[in-house]
């Protein structure tokens, strides 16, 4: 494949497009024996997660349908406070259903698990979580994450997805910019 005219601001590929590949792949098997003779509704966070969504749900062999859901933390910056604001609620009732989230990123952990609780007030028949990606070192909180691609170290990363400052989501690897990216960004 033709190098990503990006290629340029990244210092490294942590995580290359054929090893995510692989990995969704494997994680769309497990998921499609877990839920085996169930209907499964998957719930995609706005925006990361749509790559990996679209990727995902053509390796879960199960009749499954997608919805989405937007979100923004409260207070600057990092979602330090957990307390997360409904931009786009779902357009599916989640009751009594078998619901899977899909997020890009578990950092600290303070979004989904303000997300988690939200969506159990619903009542589903099952929730549970997958991430792509995880950063251990930075969680605050407990999160049962039971669909997990990578773990990664305690560093900005992009692509697959994930954005800095709205670029960089149509990488096709997880990388790590240059710190001249970070310095130099115009309206940082
Ligand atoms: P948490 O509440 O701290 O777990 O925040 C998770 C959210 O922060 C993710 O859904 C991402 O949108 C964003 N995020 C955290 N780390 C990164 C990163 O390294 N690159 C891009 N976005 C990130
Ligand atoms: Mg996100």
């Amino acid at each position: 494949m033709k190098m990503s005219s990006m290629m340029p601001d990244v210092k490294e590929v942590l995580i290359s497009s054929g090893e995510i590949q692989d990995r969704v792949r494997e994680i769309g098997t497990q998921i499609t024996e877990e839920y085996s003779g169930e209907r499964l509704l998957l719930i995609g966070v706005l925006r990361g997660a749509v790559v990996v969504m679209g990727d995902l749900m053509r390796h879960i062999d199960l009749p499954c349908e997608i919805d989405f859901m937007d979100i923004s933390s409260y207070g600057s910056g990092t979602s330090s406070s957990g307390v997360v604001r409904i931009l786009k609620d779902l357009e599916e009732d989640i009751t009594d259903r078998h619901v899977l989230i899909v997020e890009d990123i578990v950092d600290t952990g303070l979004t989904l698990s303000y997300l988690r609780r939200s969506l159990l007030a619903r009542r589903p028949a099952s929730l549970e979580i997958c991430a792509l990606l995880t950063k251990p070192s930075r969680r605050r909180v407990e999160l049962d994450v039971k669909y997990l691609g990578f773990e990664v170290p305690d560093e900005f990363v992009v692509g697959y997805g994930l954005d800095y400052d709205g670029a960089y989501r149509n990488l096709p690897d997880i990388c790590v910019l240059k710190p001249e990216i970070f310095s130099s960004a115009p309206n940082m």
